[in-house]
Protein backbone atom coordinates (compact mmCIF):
# COMPACT_ATOMS: atom_id res chain seq x y z
CA UNK A 1 0.00 0.00 0.00
CA UNK A 2 1.31 3.27 -1.13
CA UNK A 3 1.78 6.20 1.63
CA UNK A 4 0.93 9.74 1.06
CA UNK A 5 1.60 12.65 3.09
CA UNK A 6 -1.55 15.31 2.77
CA UNK A 7 -0.15 18.81 3.12
CA UNK A 8 -2.97 21.36 3.76
CA UNK A 9 -3.84 24.20 5.96
CA UNK A 10 -7.78 24.11 5.05
CA UNK A 11 -9.26 21.63 7.22
CA UNK A 12 -12.32 20.79 5.64
CA UNK A 13 -10.36 20.36 2.21
CA UNK A 14 -7.61 17.76 4.29
CA UNK A 15 -10.26 16.00 5.59
CA UNK A 16 -12.26 15.69 2.56
CA UNK A 17 -9.17 14.86 0.34
CA UNK A 18 -8.01 12.08 2.97
CA UNK A 19 -11.18 10.46 3.28
CA UNK A 20 -11.50 10.37 -0.61
CA UNK A 21 -7.74 8.43 -0.58
CA UNK A 22 -8.44 6.59 2.10
CA UNK A 23 -11.18 5.01 -0.08
CA UNK A 24 -8.74 3.97 -2.95
CA UNK A 25 -6.74 1.95 -0.13
CA UNK A 26 -3.91 4.83 0.43
CA UNK A 27 -2.16 5.41 3.86
CA UNK A 28 -2.40 9.30 4.43
CA UNK A 29 -0.72 11.44 6.73
CA UNK A 30 -1.94 14.88 7.65
CA UNK A 31 -0.05 17.94 8.49
CA UNK A 32 -1.49 21.64 8.54
CA UNK A 33 1.52 23.25 8.91
CA UNK A 34 4.79 23.54 7.08
CA UNK A 35 7.29 22.50 9.90
CA UNK A 36 4.53 19.52 10.95
CA UNK A 37 4.87 18.04 7.18
CA UNK A 38 9.28 18.48 7.36
CA UNK A 39 9.11 16.79 10.40
CA UNK A 40 7.12 13.49 9.26
CA UNK A 41 9.27 13.81 5.87
CA UNK A 42 12.43 12.99 8.17
CA UNK A 43 10.67 10.57 10.25
CA UNK A 44 8.91 8.69 7.37
CA UNK A 45 9.15 7.79 3.66
CA UNK A 46 6.86 8.83 2.14
CA UNK A 47 5.74 7.85 -1.64
CA UNK A 48 3.57 11.17 -2.43
CA UNK A 49 3.16 14.21 -0.37
CA UNK A 50 0.07 16.27 -1.58
CA UNK A 51 1.36 19.81 -1.02
CA UNK A 52 -0.54 22.79 -0.65
CA UNK A 53 2.11 25.48 -1.67
CA UNK A 54 1.11 28.27 0.41
CA UNK A 55 1.34 27.44 3.56
CA UNK A 56 0.90 29.66 6.94
CA UNK A 57 4.13 28.80 8.46
CA UNK A 58 6.54 28.97 5.70
CA UNK A 59 6.49 28.76 1.64
CA UNK A 60 5.62 24.71 0.66
CA UNK A 61 8.47 25.99 -2.58
CA UNK A 62 11.62 25.67 0.65
CA UNK A 63 9.87 21.99 1.27
CA UNK A 64 10.42 20.60 -2.37
CA UNK A 65 13.73 22.07 -2.73
CA UNK A 66 14.65 20.05 0.19
CA UNK A 67 12.75 17.06 -0.20
CA UNK A 68 11.88 16.68 -3.67
CA UNK A 69 15.37 15.08 -5.19
CA UNK A 70 15.15 12.29 -2.40
CA UNK A 71 12.39 9.60 -2.48
CA UNK A 72 9.39 11.12 -2.21
CA UNK A 73 7.24 12.28 -5.43
CA UNK A 74 5.54 15.93 -4.78
CA UNK A 75 1.93 16.52 -6.14
CA UNK A 76 1.69 20.54 -5.71
CA UNK A 77 -2.23 22.14 -4.93
CA UNK A 78 -2.17 25.47 -6.00
CA UNK A 79 -4.59 28.05 -5.73
CA UNK A 80 -5.67 30.07 -9.32
CA UNK A 81 -3.10 32.98 -8.60
CA UNK A 82 -0.03 31.00 -7.72
CA UNK A 83 0.43 29.28 -10.77
CA UNK A 84 3.59 30.62 -11.30
CA UNK A 85 4.55 29.52 -7.49
CA UNK A 86 3.23 26.45 -8.84
CA UNK A 87 5.66 26.17 -12.22
CA UNK A 88 8.76 26.96 -10.31
CA UNK A 89 7.88 23.88 -8.09
CA UNK A 90 8.27 21.54 -10.47
CA UNK A 91 11.15 22.98 -12.24
CA UNK A 92 12.64 22.47 -8.68
CA UNK A 93 11.75 18.76 -8.82
CA UNK A 94 7.93 18.63 -8.03
CA UNK A 95 6.01 15.97 -10.33
CA UNK A 96 2.75 17.85 -11.04
CA UNK A 97 0.77 20.29 -10.03
CA UNK A 98 -2.96 20.93 -9.72
CA UNK A 99 -5.55 23.44 -9.65
CA UNK A 100 -8.29 24.14 -7.00
CA UNK A 101 -11.03 23.54 -6.70
CA UNK A 102 -9.75 20.52 -8.57
CA UNK A 103 -12.16 17.33 -9.67
CA UNK A 104 -10.73 14.35 -7.50
CA UNK A 105 -10.37 12.01 -10.39
CA UNK A 106 -7.54 14.16 -12.02
CA UNK A 107 -6.24 14.34 -8.60
CA UNK A 108 -6.22 9.80 -8.72
CA UNK A 109 -4.67 9.88 -11.82
CA UNK A 110 -1.80 12.11 -11.41
CA UNK A 111 -0.94 9.99 -8.21
CA UNK A 112 -1.19 7.18 -9.93
CA UNK A 113 0.66 8.37 -12.23
CA UNK A 114 3.95 9.46 -10.02
CA UNK A 115 3.48 6.54 -8.35
CA UNK A 116 4.20 4.15 -11.39
CA UNK A 117 7.24 6.71 -12.42
CA UNK A 118 8.73 5.96 -8.41
CA UNK A 119 8.52 2.41 -9.05
CA UNK A 120 10.40 2.27 -11.99
CA UNK A 121 12.61 4.73 -11.00
CA UNK A 122 13.53 2.29 -7.46
CA UNK A 123 13.91 -1.07 -9.89
CA UNK A 124 15.94 1.24 -12.41
CA UNK A 125 18.20 2.16 -8.94
CA UNK A 126 18.16 -1.68 -7.96
CA UNK A 127 19.40 -3.15 -11.25
CA UNK A 128 22.30 -0.47 -11.62
CA UNK A 129 24.08 -1.32 -8.55
CA UNK A 130 23.96 -4.71 -9.48
CA UNK A 131 25.08 -4.16 -13.20
CA UNK A 132 28.64 -5.14 -14.02
CA UNK A 133 30.54 -3.01 -16.06
CA UNK A 134 32.23 -5.50 -18.91
CA UNK A 135 36.04 -5.77 -18.65
CA UNK A 136 36.80 -4.53 -22.05
CA UNK A 137 35.22 -1.17 -20.66
CA UNK A 138 38.33 -0.48 -19.29
CA UNK A 139 41.86 -0.36 -19.98
CA UNK A 140 44.00 -0.93 -16.84
CA UNK A 141 47.52 -1.73 -18.17
CA UNK A 142 50.48 1.07 -17.98
CA UNK A 143 54.06 2.45 -18.29
CA UNK A 144 53.81 4.82 -15.39
CA UNK A 145 55.67 2.84 -12.65
CA UNK A 146 53.55 4.53 -10.12
CA UNK A 147 50.40 3.14 -11.35
CA UNK A 148 51.59 -0.32 -11.99
CA UNK A 149 52.87 -0.32 -8.22
CA UNK A 150 49.30 0.42 -7.58
CA UNK A 151 48.01 -2.16 -9.77
CA UNK A 152 50.24 -4.41 -8.35
CA UNK A 153 49.17 -3.89 -4.66
CA UNK A 154 45.43 -4.18 -6.26
CA UNK A 155 46.05 -7.88 -7.91
CA UNK A 156 47.85 -8.88 -4.88
CA UNK A 157 44.78 -8.09 -2.44
CA UNK A 158 42.14 -8.63 -4.95
CA UNK A 159 41.64 -12.35 -3.48
CA UNK A 160 41.74 -11.66 0.08
CA UNK A 161 38.83 -9.47 2.21
CA UNK A 162 41.05 -6.48 3.17
CA UNK A 163 39.22 -3.17 3.44
CA UNK A 164 40.58 -1.30 0.39
CA UNK A 165 40.75 2.38 0.21
CA UNK A 166 40.90 4.30 -3.20
CA UNK A 167 42.29 7.41 -3.10
CA UNK A 168 42.32 10.52 -6.48
CA UNK A 169 41.43 13.13 -8.04
CA UNK A 170 38.25 13.51 -9.37
CA UNK A 171 37.65 11.12 -12.50
CA UNK A 172 41.31 9.13 -12.54
CA UNK A 173 39.31 5.58 -12.49
CA UNK A 174 38.49 4.97 -9.03
CA UNK A 175 35.20 2.90 -9.46
CA UNK A 176 36.74 1.68 -12.33
CA UNK A 177 39.74 -0.08 -10.23
CA UNK A 178 37.62 -0.93 -7.31
CA UNK A 179 35.29 -2.76 -9.97
CA UNK A 180 38.70 -4.60 -11.17
CA UNK A 181 39.15 -5.65 -7.97
CA UNK A 182 35.92 -7.25 -7.36
CA UNK A 183 36.10 -8.71 -11.14
CA UNK A 184 38.95 -10.44 -9.99
CA UNK A 185 38.67 -11.55 -7.08
CA UNK A 186 36.54 -14.77 -5.82
CA UNK A 187 33.65 -12.84 -5.34
CA UNK A 188 33.30 -11.76 -9.05
CA UNK A 189 29.75 -13.66 -9.80
CA UNK A 190 28.04 -11.91 -6.64
CA UNK A 191 26.93 -8.44 -6.65
CA UNK A 192 29.38 -4.84 -6.64
CA UNK A 193 27.18 -3.13 -5.17
CA UNK A 194 27.65 0.82 -4.91
CA UNK A 195 26.79 3.11 -1.56
CA UNK A 196 27.44 7.07 -3.61
CA UNK A 197 27.53 8.64 -0.20
CA UNK A 198 26.73 11.91 -2.04
CA UNK A 199 23.66 11.69 -3.28
CA UNK A 200 21.47 9.45 0.13
CA UNK A 201 20.22 12.52 2.61
CA UNK A 202 21.16 12.20 6.15
CA UNK A 203 17.88 11.58 7.17
CA UNK A 204 17.50 8.32 4.74
CA UNK A 205 21.24 6.87 4.92
CA UNK A 206 20.55 4.47 7.53
CA UNK A 207 17.51 3.08 5.96
CA UNK A 208 19.49 2.74 2.81
CA UNK A 209 22.15 1.02 3.78
CA UNK A 210 20.67 -1.31 6.36
CA UNK A 211 16.72 -1.54 5.53
CA UNK A 212 14.41 -1.39 7.84
CA UNK A 213 11.86 -4.02 9.70
CA UNK A 214 8.10 -3.56 8.45
CA UNK A 215 6.71 -1.79 10.59
CA UNK A 216 9.77 0.10 11.94
CA UNK A 217 7.32 3.49 11.33
CA UNK A 218 4.07 3.94 10.12
CA UNK A 219 4.88 4.09 6.22
CA UNK A 220 6.88 0.84 6.49
CA UNK A 221 4.58 -1.73 5.33
CA UNK A 222 6.92 -4.04 4.20
CA UNK A 223 10.53 -5.21 4.71
CA UNK A 224 13.27 -3.39 3.19
CA UNK A 225 16.31 -4.63 2.41
CA UNK A 226 19.19 -2.21 2.61
CA UNK A 227 22.22 -2.08 0.27
CA UNK A 228 24.73 -3.94 2.73
CA UNK A 229 21.98 -6.71 2.77
CA UNK A 230 21.97 -6.59 -1.39
CA UNK A 231 25.70 -6.53 -1.21
CA UNK A 232 26.11 -9.94 0.37
CA UNK A 233 28.77 -12.57 -0.37
CA UNK A 234 29.90 -9.53 -3.07
CA UNK A 235 31.63 -6.41 -2.86
CA UNK A 236 30.00 -2.83 -1.21
CA UNK A 237 31.48 -0.12 -2.87
CA UNK A 238 31.48 2.73 -1.06
CA UNK A 239 31.70 6.06 -2.85
CA UNK A 240 32.83 9.34 -1.75
CA UNK A 241 32.94 7.62 1.72
CA UNK A 242 34.42 11.57 2.70
CA UNK A 243 30.83 12.52 2.61
CA UNK A 244 29.44 10.25 4.77
CA UNK A 245 27.47 11.93 7.48
CA UNK A 246 29.46 11.37 11.03
CA UNK A 247 26.46 9.93 12.59
CA UNK A 248 25.87 7.32 9.86
CA UNK A 249 30.13 6.93 10.46
CA UNK A 250 29.54 5.37 13.96
CA UNK A 251 26.55 2.61 12.49
CA UNK A 252 29.19 1.90 9.52
CA UNK A 253 32.03 1.71 12.32
CA UNK A 254 29.99 -1.37 13.89
CA UNK A 255 29.05 -3.02 10.57
CA UNK A 256 32.89 -2.62 9.64
CA UNK A 257 33.70 -4.01 12.84
CA UNK A 258 31.69 -7.17 12.91
CA UNK A 259 29.71 -7.21 10.12
CA UNK A 260 26.70 -7.76 11.21
CA UNK A 261 23.79 -4.81 11.43
CA UNK A 262 20.48 -4.31 12.53
CA UNK A 263 17.79 -3.23 10.11
CA UNK A 264 15.64 -0.16 11.04
CA UNK A 265 13.04 -1.34 13.92
CA UNK A 266 14.42 -4.73 13.95
CA UNK A 267 15.26 -6.84 17.16
CA UNK A 268 17.93 -9.09 15.93
CA UNK A 269 21.24 -8.39 14.16
CA UNK A 270 21.80 -9.94 10.68
CA UNK A 271 25.23 -11.53 10.10
CA UNK A 272 26.83 -11.00 6.43
CA UNK A 273 29.23 -11.49 4.22
CA UNK A 274 30.45 -8.34 2.16
CA UNK A 275 34.25 -6.95 1.20
CA UNK A 276 34.27 -3.39 2.13
CA UNK A 277 35.99 -1.07 -0.84
CA UNK A 278 35.86 2.82 -0.36
CA UNK A 279 36.93 5.03 -2.75
CA UNK A 280 37.49 9.26 -2.12
CA UNK A 281 39.29 12.28 -3.38
CA UNK A 282 38.56 14.64 -0.18
CA UNK A 283 41.89 14.24 2.34
CA UNK A 284 40.55 12.25 4.85
CA UNK A 285 43.21 12.99 7.72
CA UNK A 286 42.26 17.01 7.42
CA UNK A 287 38.21 15.60 7.72
CA UNK A 288 39.44 13.80 10.59
CA UNK A 289 40.98 17.20 12.24
CA UNK A 290 38.10 18.95 11.78
CA UNK A 291 36.08 16.10 13.25
CA UNK A 292 34.29 15.28 10.18
CA UNK A 293 35.42 11.77 9.92
CA UNK A 294 36.18 9.44 12.67
CA UNK A 295 39.64 8.43 12.79
CA UNK A 296 38.88 4.34 14.16
CA UNK A 297 36.82 4.19 11.07
CA UNK A 298 39.58 5.66 8.93
CA UNK A 299 41.58 3.24 10.27
CA UNK A 300 39.21 0.13 9.53
CA UNK A 301 38.70 0.75 6.15
CA UNK A 302 42.18 1.47 5.20
CA UNK A 303 44.03 -2.13 5.57
CA UNK A 304 45.13 -0.90 2.37
CA UNK A 305 45.37 1.73 0.24
CA UNK A 306 45.72 2.49 -3.25
CA UNK A 307 46.28 5.78 -4.56
CA UNK A 308 45.81 6.48 -8.03
CA UNK A 309 48.31 8.94 -9.49
CA UNK A 310 46.54 11.79 -11.77
CA UNK A 311 46.42 11.82 -15.70
CA UNK A 312 49.23 14.83 -15.11
CA UNK A 313 51.32 12.42 -13.35
CA UNK A 314 51.12 9.62 -15.87
CA UNK A 315 51.21 11.55 -18.88
CA UNK A 316 53.08 7.98 -20.98
CA UNK A 317 49.71 6.67 -20.56
CA UNK A 318 47.91 9.17 -22.48
CA UNK A 319 48.76 7.45 -25.81
CA UNK A 320 47.63 4.41 -24.75
CA UNK A 321 44.22 5.28 -23.42
CA UNK A 322 43.85 7.61 -26.51
CA UNK A 323 43.86 4.64 -28.54
CA UNK A 324 41.84 2.41 -26.42
CA UNK A 325 39.01 5.25 -26.66
CA UNK A 326 39.47 5.21 -29.85
CA UNK A 327 39.27 1.56 -31.26
CA UNK A 328 35.66 0.97 -30.92
CA UNK A 329 34.85 4.19 -33.43
CA UNK A 330 37.61 2.57 -35.76
CA UNK A 331 39.18 6.16 -35.89
CA UNK A 332 42.60 7.55 -35.92
CA UNK A 333 44.56 10.35 -34.36
CA UNK A 334 48.16 12.12 -36.00
CA UNK A 335 51.42 12.49 -34.22
CA UNK A 336 50.96 16.24 -33.34
CA UNK A 337 47.45 15.99 -32.16
CA UNK A 338 48.78 13.34 -29.53
CA UNK A 339 51.44 15.47 -28.70
CA UNK A 340 48.48 18.34 -27.82
CA UNK A 341 46.70 16.17 -25.53
CA UNK A 342 50.05 14.81 -24.00
CA UNK A 343 50.97 18.74 -22.84
CA UNK A 344 46.98 19.44 -22.05
CA UNK A 345 46.60 19.95 -18.50
CA UNK A 346 43.87 17.33 -17.52
CA UNK A 347 42.47 18.45 -14.53
CA UNK A 348 39.44 16.14 -15.23
CA UNK A 349 41.64 13.17 -15.77
CA UNK A 350 40.78 9.83 -17.56
CA UNK A 351 36.99 11.16 -17.27
CA UNK A 352 37.97 14.33 -19.14
CA UNK A 353 40.31 12.06 -21.99
CA UNK A 354 37.64 9.95 -22.75
CA UNK A 355 34.97 12.62 -22.93
CA UNK A 356 36.98 14.58 -25.32
CA UNK A 357 38.01 11.73 -27.66
CA UNK A 358 34.60 9.92 -27.70
CA UNK A 359 33.26 13.36 -28.62
CA UNK A 360 35.84 14.00 -31.48
CA UNK A 361 35.26 10.51 -32.87
CA UNK A 362 31.72 11.12 -32.83
CA UNK A 363 31.90 14.88 -34.62
CA UNK A 364 34.53 13.76 -37.12
CA UNK A 365 34.17 13.65 -40.78
CA UNK A 366 37.46 12.32 -41.75
CA UNK A 367 39.66 9.34 -40.84
CA UNK A 368 41.63 11.33 -38.15
CA UNK A 369 39.88 13.22 -35.20
CA UNK A 370 42.30 16.00 -35.40
CA UNK A 371 40.46 18.43 -36.05
CA UNK A 372 37.04 17.59 -34.29
CA UNK A 373 39.59 17.36 -30.80
CA UNK A 374 38.63 20.48 -28.85
CA UNK A 375 40.80 21.35 -25.71
CA UNK A 376 39.37 23.52 -23.21
CA UNK A 377 42.47 25.98 -23.11
CA UNK A 378 40.68 28.29 -21.00
CA UNK A 379 41.83 25.53 -18.13
CA UNK A 380 45.38 25.60 -18.95
CA UNK A 381 46.96 28.67 -17.23
CA UNK A 382 49.26 30.61 -19.16
CA UNK A 383 52.15 29.67 -17.36
CA UNK A 384 51.67 26.39 -17.47
CA UNK A 385 51.24 26.79 -21.51
CA UNK A 386 54.83 28.17 -21.52
CA UNK A 387 56.21 25.61 -19.30
CA UNK A 388 54.92 23.06 -21.63
CA UNK A 389 57.47 24.37 -24.52
CA UNK A 390 60.10 23.95 -21.65
CA UNK A 391 62.00 27.38 -22.22
CA UNK A 392 65.06 27.81 -20.72
CA UNK A 393 65.82 30.23 -17.79
CA UNK A 394 66.71 32.92 -20.58
CA UNK A 395 63.72 32.30 -22.80
CA UNK A 396 61.73 32.29 -19.89
CA UNK A 397 62.85 35.86 -18.52
CA UNK A 398 62.33 37.29 -22.35
CA UNK A 399 59.36 35.91 -22.93
CA UNK A 400 57.75 37.45 -19.46
CA UNK A 401 59.61 40.79 -20.24
CA UNK A 402 57.46 41.06 -23.32
CA UNK A 403 53.97 39.69 -21.73
CA UNK A 404 55.29 42.75 -19.17
CA UNK A 405 55.86 45.20 -21.94
CA UNK A 406 52.71 44.66 -23.71
CA UNK A 407 50.76 44.72 -20.57
CA UNK A 408 51.55 47.72 -19.59
CA UNK A 409 52.21 49.54 -23.06
CA UNK A 410 55.76 49.83 -22.76
CA UNK A 411 55.73 52.03 -19.45
CA UNK A 412 59.07 51.44 -18.05
CA UNK A 413 58.74 52.41 -14.90
CA UNK A 414 55.21 50.61 -14.04
CA UNK A 415 57.81 47.14 -15.07
CA UNK A 416 60.81 48.03 -13.11
CA UNK A 417 58.21 48.46 -9.76
CA UNK A 418 56.88 44.88 -10.65
CA UNK A 419 60.12 42.99 -11.54
CA UNK A 420 62.08 44.68 -8.84
CA UNK A 421 65.17 46.38 -10.61
CA UNK A 422 65.79 49.81 -11.95
CA UNK A 423 64.54 51.73 -14.72
CA UNK A 424 68.02 50.77 -16.06
CA UNK A 425 67.87 47.29 -15.82
CA UNK A 426 64.51 47.07 -17.46
CA UNK A 427 66.07 49.69 -20.27
CA UNK A 428 68.88 47.15 -20.74
CA UNK A 429 66.42 43.69 -20.96
CA UNK A 430 64.27 45.41 -23.07
CA UNK A 431 67.25 46.54 -25.66
CA UNK A 432 68.75 42.78 -25.23
CA UNK A 433 65.24 41.37 -26.19
CA UNK A 434 64.77 43.45 -29.53
CA UNK A 435 67.93 42.24 -30.35
CA UNK A 436 67.53 38.67 -29.52
CA UNK A 437 63.89 38.41 -30.79
CA UNK A 438 65.29 36.84 -34.21
CA UNK A 439 66.71 33.69 -32.17
CA UNK A 440 63.43 33.23 -30.19
CA UNK A 441 60.78 31.93 -33.05
CA UNK A 442 59.47 29.20 -31.14
CA UNK A 443 57.95 31.31 -28.17
CA UNK A 444 54.52 32.04 -29.07
CA UNK A 445 54.22 35.43 -27.01
CA UNK A 446 56.76 37.25 -29.35
N1 LIG B 1 41.59 2.95 -16.81
C1 LIG B 1 40.47 3.36 -17.42
N2 LIG B 1 40.08 2.80 -18.58
C2 LIG B 1 38.96 3.22 -19.21
N3 LIG B 1 38.15 4.17 -18.74
C3 LIG B 1 38.49 4.76 -17.60
C4 LIG B 1 39.66 4.39 -16.88
N4 LIG B 1 39.74 5.16 -15.77
C5 LIG B 1 38.66 5.94 -15.80
N5 LIG B 1 37.91 5.72 -16.90
C6 LIG B 1 36.66 6.38 -17.28
O1 LIG B 1 36.66 7.68 -16.73
C7 LIG B 1 35.42 7.97 -16.10
C8 LIG B 1 35.66 8.21 -14.62
O2 LIG B 1 36.06 7.01 -13.98
P1 LIG B 1 35.64 6.70 -12.46
O3 LIG B 1 34.19 6.99 -12.26
O4 LIG B 1 36.13 5.36 -12.12
O5 LIG B 1 36.50 7.84 -11.75
P2 LIG B 1 36.48 8.29 -10.23
O6 LIG B 1 37.88 8.43 -9.79
O7 LIG B 1 35.59 7.40 -9.44
O8 LIG B 1 35.84 9.74 -10.37
P3 LIG B 1 35.03 10.60 -9.27
O9 LIG B 1 36.02 11.04 -8.24
O10 LIG B 1 34.54 11.77 -10.06
O11 LIG B 1 33.97 9.74 -8.74
C9 LIG B 1 34.51 6.78 -16.38
O12 LIG B 1 33.75 7.05 -17.53
C10 LIG B 1 35.47 5.65 -16.65
O13 LIG B 1 34.91 4.73 -17.52
MG1 LIG C 1 33.77 7.81 -8.45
Amino acid sequence: MSCILLVEDDKNLRYLIKRKLEEKKYIVDEASEGEEAIRKLKEKCYDIVLLDIKLPDMDGLEIVKEFSKTEPKFIIITGYGDIRTAITAVKYGAYDFIQKPFNFDLLEVSIEKALKEKKLEEENKALKSFLFKKEEDYFLETRSPKFKEVLETAKRVAPTDLPVLIRGETGVGKEVLARFIHSVSDRKDKPFVVVDCTTIPEHLFESELFGYEKGAFTGATQRKIGLVELANKGTLFLDEIGDMPVSVQSKLLRFVETKRFRRVGGLKDVEVDVRIISATNKNLEQLIAEGKFREDLYYRINAVELEIPSLRERKEDIPLLVEFFLKKFGKKISRQALNELINYSWEGNVRELKNIIERAAILSTSEYVDEAICLKKKNVSCIENMMNKLPSLEELELMYLEFLYKKFNGDVDAIAQILGCSRRTVFRKLKNLRERKVNFKNTTLL
